[in-house]
């Protein structure tokens, strides 16, 4: 099985902390949703799918999917789906999602979404349930119309949403943000996507720090706000499946599942990144180069051919981030006999620090484990 990702690089403005990539202007939104659909046909056969590896999932994500208006929503629908036939696409069976931030979410949009388009899961861009965190961090929606926007797509019915919730975020407490799991919780979303914020370099986030203008909780109160969630979402009967992401049983993201469990997919539009199980693509981050590219039938991606050292780094990577962690007989399996010796060597150690736990032929990730997921890996890269 594989999956198709379509990125929609337009924002109304730039959040503090988002590296992302996306542009605050919807100047060229017209010409690059043709791009889209021109860089669809010339693609569409790249990574051998259709019949091999029938595509299952589809996630529309961003930047903000939910700046492209109905007409628009529409076309870019309508012309990836008229390959439907050709590439066995049953849209009843698979999971379709739609990125979205809260303020775009009015009853009339949600109503258009699910009932004029295929998309069958939306994943809302919270954040914050608290006033003053999304101020600080430069977000367009307060809390009430957080809560407003997941509320409305239930009525309009939606049955498979997730909200995305940042912790670790400026004066964010155990107590605040448990008032956020709280919040999340009562309004009985399916699946929650608690991160912890990140400082990437180059945001306005990063700038502010090395200016010494705003302070962020330290390392151990990220890891009480990691440990928190854990405990509270799954005494909730959420699945903690995978490091920054909780599920109610049977709606577990099936679209990012696939990057975890390394399986093909093909990623259009700008900085979308593509993988066939051999090779790893990435289109050029720039919305006029793509456009002018696309339309001039070049090529818009640099690609790597994957070594075994490689796959074997990148399986290492994507195991110790899922509860399932690690296969030794897929290791055995697919790696030479001297990767298979530098693997079981570390093993005993990672038992020791209780970061592993034995579970037939996998190695699985404890709580502790998910927490320290980065210093696993890095024991066992090559
Ligand atoms: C690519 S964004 C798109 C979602 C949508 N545009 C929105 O902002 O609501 C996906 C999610 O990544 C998370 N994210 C982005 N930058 C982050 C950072 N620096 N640290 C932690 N989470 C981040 C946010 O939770 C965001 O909702
Ligand atoms: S977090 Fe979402 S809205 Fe904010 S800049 Fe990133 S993609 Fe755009």
């Amino acid at each position: 099985m594989s999956g198709l990702y379509i990125h929609i690089p337009f924002c109304r403005q730039k959040c503090l902390y988002c590296d992302f990539y996306s542009l605050a202007t919807k100047e060229s939104k017209k010409a690059y949703l043709e791009a889209l659909a021109r860089e669809w046909q010339q693609r569409k056969n790249d990574l051998n799918w259709g019949v091999k590896e029938p595509i299952k999932t589809i996630y529309i994500g961003g930047g903000t999917p939910s700046s492209l208006d109905k007409e628009e929503v529409k076309y870019l629908f309508s012309q990836i789906l008229k390959d439907k036939t050709l590439f066995h696409l049953n849209l009843e069976e698979m999971e379709i999602t739609f990125e979205a931030n809260p303020e775009n979410l009015t009853y009339e949009y949600l109503n258009f979404l699910k009932t004029q388009t295929p998309i069958n899961r939306l994943s809302i861009g919270i954040q914050s349930f608290c006033d003053d965190d999304l101020k600080a961090i430069g977000r367009r929606h307060s809390a009430l119309q957080a809560a407003d926007s997941v509320q409305l797509a239930q009525k309009v019915g939606f049955k498979n949403i997730s909200i995305d919730l940042i912790f670790a975020l400026k004066d964010m407490n155990k107590e605040r943000w448990e008032e956020n799991l709280r919040r999340a919780t009562e309004l009985k979303v399916q699946h929650i996507s608690a991160y912890c914020l990140t400082v990437e370099k180059g945001t306005m986030l990063n700038t502010l720090l090395e200016k010494g203008k705003i302070t962020l909780p330290n390392e151990i109160e990220q890891e009480e706000q990691f440990l928190l969630t854990d405990e509270y979402l799954t005494k909730n009967q959420y699945e903690h499946y995978e490091t920054s992401n909780y599920a109610i049983e049977g709606y577990r993201s099936q679209h990012n599942s696939l990057y975890w469990h390394n399986k093909p997919y093909l990623g259009l539009g700008a900085s979308a990144h593509s993988f066939n199980l051999s090779k790893r693509r990435w289109n050029v981050a720039n919305v006029h180069e793509y456009i002018e590219s696309v339309n001039q039938n070049k090529t818009i991606y640099e690609e790597e051919i994957l070594t075994q050292k490689d796959h074997y780094n990148e399986y290492i990577l994507s195991a110790t981030r899922i509860k399932e962690g690690i296969s030794t007989s897929y290791i055995r399996e697919n790696f030479s006999q001297e990767i298979v010796s530098h693997f079981l060597l570390q093993i005993p150690q990672l038992l020791q620090n209780n970061l592993l736990q034995p579970h037939g032929d996998q190695y699985l990730l404890t709580t502790k484990g998910m927490l320290l997921s980065n210093q696993i890996a890095v024991s066992l890269f090559l």
